[in-house]
């Protein structure tokens, strides 16, 4: 009796596995920028956009818009073709292969949920105002709009706040009136960017995921998410499955400047062996930045090596900031006997809204500030 309910259920979840970003805030063509990872350009720099295609696209416009006002940023020669960079899978719920690089995933999934990742490069126009854009493209298979996807700064700062919130838990009692406030809070303060390190959800469930992308939406500056244990392993031990279909990557970098930043997926118990590819190249890539900082959800699972990794990781590389949650307390060290600073913020939930500010000058941490919003 109790199989049957439970077959059931994963029938009943297998039909609502569908595609697109659209009302249940599902990706749908627009697989970078999301609100969940945006682009942060300045005028004449270059935007990268990356599309989800099922059949092959020959034709794609681009559009920025802000305020009911839309910049045409791309439109392809005719009969150009574009060709997919890689594949990705957006899989069923299984608990079989969690912890697999969403970039190899596909290997092992049904052949119907396969899709292509098409790339593609532009110049930003000079006179594109500074703001938070939603990105519009169409193509002959379709169109989708990512809300909240571009941030575009006149010039890089040189000084700048970074609002770090952590531990959402929507789906908790009161998480999403916390989550509200702190996006209010957040606002005013008008930091560059946010971040965002996991357990976003409660239970991995749809509706938790919907919920905690609409308050995401009203932040009017640019999100970075990435997972947390929470919201991979649901009741139904999903995987990393909605992972994907709601946040995009899993792991990824972007520069302000000549700061970068690398967030990395911690929703496991460990690090994937591509994940680590994935860091130690960027990093490596980028090590003549002058500022270098990882946010994720915890390098808590000692058992693994997570530590030792991420510790040898910010020696070599020269880390400047750490930044993590999953603790459900504020901390703020350095890592072994590494000059890396890390900062772990308390529960965004905690006192109806908390959250870390740090104000970031030059190339260093000039202050932490802790923000209890029910305070303010
Ligand atoms: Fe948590």
């Amino acid at each position: 009796m109790r199989l049957l309910f439970f077959l059931s259920l994963i029938i009943l979840n297998l039909h609502m596995v569908c595609w697109p970003r659209n009302t249940n805030g599902t990706l749908d063509i627009i697989f970078y920028p999301l609100s969940t990872n945006p682009a942060l350009v300045i005028p004449g720099g270059v935007l990268e956009i990356q599309l989800i295609s099922e059949k092959p696209i020959s034709k794609i416009a681009v559009e920025a818009v802000k305020n009911n006002c839309s910049v045409k940023l791309f439109e392809n020669i005719p009969g150009q073709t574009f060709t997919p960079v890689s594949r990705l899978t957006f899989a069923h719920p299984t608990k079989t292969f969690p912890e697999l690089d969403w970039r190899r995933n596909w290997a092992y999934r049904s052949r119907q949920y396969r899709r292509d990742l098409v790339r593609i490069q532009f110049e930003v126009p000079v006179n594109l105002e500074e703001g938070l854009y939603d990105i519009c493209v169409s193509t002959d298979t379709g169109s989708d709009i990512s809300e909240r996807a571009v941030y575009v700064f006149k010039r890089w700062p040189t000084a700048y706040k970074v609002c770090h919130v952590t531990d959402v838990h929507i789906g908790k009692r009161d998480a999403v009136k916390a989550f509200r406030s702190i996006a209010n809070a957040v606002n005013q303060l008008k930091p560059a960017f946010v971040l965002l390190t996991g357990d976003n959800v409660e239970s991995a469930s749809s509706q938790e995921f919907t919920e905690f992308l609409s308050v995401l939406d009203e932040f009017k500056v640019p999100t970075f998410v990435v997972p947390g244990n929470h919201d991979s392993y649901g009741w139904l031990w999903k995987g990393k499955a909605d992972v994907l279909r709601y946040f995009g990557a899993t792991y990824y970098s972007f520069s302000l400047g000549c700061h970068h930043y690398v967030g990395i997926d911690g929703a496991t118990r460990r690090f994937d062996k591509f994940q680590k590819q994935f860091v130690e190249n960027d990093l490596n890539r980028y090590q003549r930045f002058q500022f270098k900082c990882i946010f994720n959800h915890g390098f808590v699972y000692r058992k693994e090596n997570n530590e030792e990794w991420l510790t040898s990781m910010s020696k070599k590389y020269k880390i400047n900031l750490y930044i993590s949650g999953h603790k459900h307390r504020s901390k703020i060290g350095f890592i072994g006997h590494t000059r890396t600073l890390f900062v772990i913020t308390q529960e965004a939930y905690k006192c109806g809204g908390s959250f870390n500010v740090l104000t970031i000058e030059g190339n260093d941490v000039k202050s932490i500030e802790s923000v209890v919003v029910s305070q303010l």
